[in-house]
C-alpha cells in the first residue's frame, strides 16, 4: 500500500512539474535492482550518458540502482502506471505480467553459449517476445546480457542430491521453481533486494545467480560454497512505458534508439568479462570455496533438470518452444 501511494504521489508530482516547466528536459527515470557496478548497472549509466549527449540535453536520464526506488514486483507496476519510464528486469520476472513465454530463457541448459542466445534475442523470436508486451502498455527496446548462473549454499553442492531439502531463493519464475523442485530443493520466491539479508540470517540456505550479481551484492560473504554449474541463463529486457515512448518527439525517439543500440553493444560486450572478474574476486575474498564439477557431475545435473523443459512447454507455447530449439540447436531428448 505504501509503495502504491508513493507511485501515485510521484505520478502526480511528475505531472505537476511537467506542466510548470514545459521547457525543462524530458525526464526518464530508469529504475533497477542491481548494484551500479553490476553489468546492468553499468549499462544503464552508459545509456543515460549517451541519451543526454545524443539528444543535446533534451532528455535527462536518472538511474536508480539497488532497488532504491522500487523492488522487483513494484517496479513493473510503477512502469505500467508511468511512475518510472524505463526498467531492465531480468527475463525471469516477466511472467508477473502474464508474459509466460519469457520463461523460455530460464529453461535449464537451453543456451549452449552466447551464440545460441543471440540466435533468439537478435532474431525474429526476440522481436516476437518484445511485441507480446505491447498490449500490457510496455514497449520492449532491447535484450541485455548478464550470464550463466552458478549455485551457492552454505554446504557443498556437487550432486543434485546435495540440494535435497535446501531452501533456495529464486526469482518469480515457474520454470526456476520447477527446476529447484526437480533438484529436491525447496524454492522461495523473494525480491532481489531481500536476498543478502535472507542468506545472512538463514531464512534461505542458498541461491543462484551469475557471479557478477553474487559478488556486487556481497552474497559470497554469507555463502560458504559456490558451484560452477552454469545450469541456466540470466539476462534482461530493457522496457519503457509505451504511452511515454509514443509521446516523444520523433527526433528524440530516434536518438534514444541510437543510445539504446550503443548501450546494448556495451552491455553485451562487458557482461562476460564482468562475470569472470567477479568470480576471480570471489576466489580472492577467501570466504567462499569454489567448486568445479567433473563432466560426470555436470551430466548428473543435466539429467535431473532436463525434464523441466517438458513441464514448461505448455506455458511457453509448444510452437514458440520448437522455434527456440531450432534457433539454438538444442535437442530436447538427446542430451541437448
Ligand atoms: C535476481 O533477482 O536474482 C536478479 O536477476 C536481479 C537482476 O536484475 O539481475
Amino acid at each position: 500500500m505504501k509503495y502504491l501511494m508513493s507511485i501515485l504521489l510521484s505520478i502526480g508530482l511528475a505531472g505537476a512539474a511537467g506542466a510548470a516547466l514545459a521547457d525543462s528536459p524530458i525526464l526518464i527515470r530508469f529504475s533497477h535492482v542491481v548494484a551500479p557496478d553490476a553489468p546492468k548497472g553499468k549499462a544503464a549509466e552508459f545509456f543515460a550518458r549517451r541519451a543526454e549527449v545524443l539528444t543535446g540535453g533534451r532528455v535527462r536520464v536518472e538511474v536508480y540502482a539497488n532497488s532504491t526506488l522500487y523492488a522487483d514486483r513494484e517496479e513493473m507496476e510503477a512502469l505500467q502506471l508511468g511512475a518510472v519510464q524505463m526498467l531492465a528486469p531480468s527475463l525471469a520476472k516477466f511472467s508477473v505480467l502474464g508474459a509466460s513465454a519469457f520463461e523460455l530463457f530460464d529453461l535449464p541448459y537451453i543456451f549452449e553459449d552466447r551464440h545460441a542466445l543471440r540466435a533468439v534475442t537478435e532474431g525474429e523470436i526476440g522481436e516476437r517476445l518484445l511485441r507480446m508486451l505491447e498490449p500490457r502498455g510496455i514497449k520492449g527496446l532491447a535484450f541485455w546480457d548478464n550470464g550463466f548462473k552458478s549455485l551457492s549454499a552454505n554446504t557443498p553442492i556437487r550432486r543434485p542430491e546435495d540440494l535435497a531439502g535446501k531452501r533456495m531463493r529464486i526469482q518469480s519464475s515457474r520454470v526456476i521453481e520447477e527446476q529447484m523442485l526437480a533438484l529436491g530443493a525447496v524454492p522461495h520466491m523473494m525480491a532481489f533486494s531481500d536476498v543478502y539479508e535472507a542468506l545472512r540470517v538463514g531464512v534461505v540456505d542458498g541461491t543462484e545467480n551469475p557471479h557478477s550479481n553474487l559478488y556486487t551484492q556481497r552474497m559470497h560473504e554469507v555463502q560458504r560454497y559456490l558451484t560452477l554449474t552454469e545450469h541456466g541463463y540470466l539476462g534482461y529486457a530493457v522496457i519503457v512505458n509505451k504511452r511515454f515512448w509514443d509521446s516523444l518527439p520523433r527526433g528524440v525517439r530516434r536518438q534514444l534508439e541510437r543510445a539504446m543500440r550503443e548501450a546494448t553493444n556495451y552491455a553485451n560486450q562487458i557482461a562476460r568479462e564482468e562475470n569472470q572478474a567477479a568470480l576471480a574476486a570471489i576466489r580472492a575474498a577467501g570466504t567462499t570455496e569454489v567448486i568445479e564439477l567433473t563432466p560426470e557431475e555436470r551430466a548428473a545435473f543435466r539429467r535431473a533438470l532436463l525434464p523441466v523443459h517438458r513441464s514448461a512447454a505448455s506455458r511457453i507455447g509448444e510452437e514458440l518452444l520448437r522455434d527456440v530449439y531450432r534457433a539454438t540447436g538444442f535437442v530436447p531428448d538427446g542430451g541437448g
